[in-house]
C-alpha cells in the first residue's frame, strides 16, 4: 500500500561534472528496481542537468529547498513553480540543517510545503527532534508540533502528496544511528498524529522515511519495521555504490 522511497540529499556537494557521473551511475544500475521510489535531491545549480540524466528513467528528481512565492522580488530564492519547470518532483521542506542554521521555523516551513503542493510538487517534510530534547523528554512534543505546525492547513486529499521525514538530529551526519526499535517506535508515534490530525486512512497510507546516518549495513533492519517506508540518505547517497546497495534494500 505504501510504496518505499529512498531518497539522496547530495546536501551541499558535488560539482557539475561530479553530479551527472553519479547519476548516470545510479539511473544505469537501478533501472530494474520497479517496486520502490528513488529519488536525489542535488544542489540547485546541478538540477538541470541531473533532470536531463533522469529524465525517461525509474529515478526522480528533487529539490533540497524552495522560497514559498512564485514569483517576485525575492533574491536569491527559488520558487516551486522553477523547481517544476526544471524536472523536479519532491521538494525537501524543513530539514533539520535549515531550521538550525538558518532558524527556519514550523510556520515557514508550513508555507513552503502548501506552496510546493500548489505548484504540483511533492513534499518530503523533515522533522526531528535533537538529542537534548530527547533526553528531557520533549521529543514527543516536539514531533507533535513539528507535525501539526508543519501540515496546518493541508488537507487530507493533498496528503497524496506529502512524505514525512524522521530524521532525528543526533543521528545526522554522526554516524550514530537510531536502532530499529527506536526509530519504528517514533515512525508508530508519528503515524499515530496523522490518525489524530486527520483520519485512519491517511495515517496508513502516508509514507514516514527515515534519516540519520542510513548506511548500506543498516538499512536492511531499518526497511524490515512496519512503520518505516523508506530512507533519507545524506553521506552515504554521495558513493554511488553505497546508495546502490541501500537502494536495493531487502
Ligand atoms: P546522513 O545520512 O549523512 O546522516 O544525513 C541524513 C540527512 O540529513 C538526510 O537528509
Amino acid at each position: 500500500m505504501r510504496i518505499p522511497l529512498i531518497a539522496g540529499n547530495w546536501k551541499l556537494h558535488k560539482t557539475l561534472d561530479e553530479s551527472a557521473q553519479l547519476v548516470r551511475t545510479l539511473v544505469a544500475d537501478l533501472a530494474d528496481l520497479h517496486d520502490r521510489e528513488i529519488v536525489v535531491a542535488p544542489v540547485f545549480t546541478a538540477l538541470a542537468t541531473v533532470a536531463a540524466a533522469v529524465n525517461g528513467s525509474t529515478l526522480r528528481l528533487a529539490a533540497q529547498n524552495c522560497y514559498p512565492a512564485t514569483t517576485g522580488a525575492y533574491t536569491g530564492e527559488v520558487s516551486p513553480l522553477l523547481l517544476k519547470d526544471v524536472g523536479c518532483s519532491y521538494v525537501i521542506v524543513g530539514h533539520s540543517e535549515r531550521r538550525q542554521l538558518l532558524g527556519e521555523n514550523d510556520a515557514f516551513i508550513n508555507q513552503k510545503a502548501k506552496a510546493c503542493i500548489a505548484a504540483g510538487l511533492k513534499v518530503i517534510l523533515c522533522i526531528g527532534e535533537t538529542l537534548v530534547e530527547r533526553e528531557t523528554d520533549r521529543m514527543l512534543d516536539v514531533l507533535n508540533r513539528q507535525v501539526s505546525d508543519g501540515l496546518n492547513g493541508i488537507s487530507a486529499d493533498e496528503m497524496a502528496g506529502v512524505v514525512i521525514a524522521y530524521e532525528p538530529v543526533w543521528a545526522i551526519g554522526t554516524g550514530v544511528t537510531a536502532s530499529d526499535e527506536q526509530a519504528q517506535e517514533t515512525h508508530a508515534f508519528v503515524r499515530g498524529l496523522l490518525q489524530g490530525l486527520y483520519n485512519p486512512e491517511i495515517a496508513a497510507t502516508t509514507r514516514i522515511i527515515y534519516g540519520g546516518s542510513v548506511k548500506p549495513n543498516n538499512i536492511d533492519g531499518l526497511m524490515a519495521q512496519e512503520d518505516i517506508d523508506g530512507a533519507l540518505v545524506g553521506g552515504a547517497s554521495l558513493k554511488a555504490e553505497d546508495f546502490i546497495r541501500i537502494a536495493r534494500f531487502v
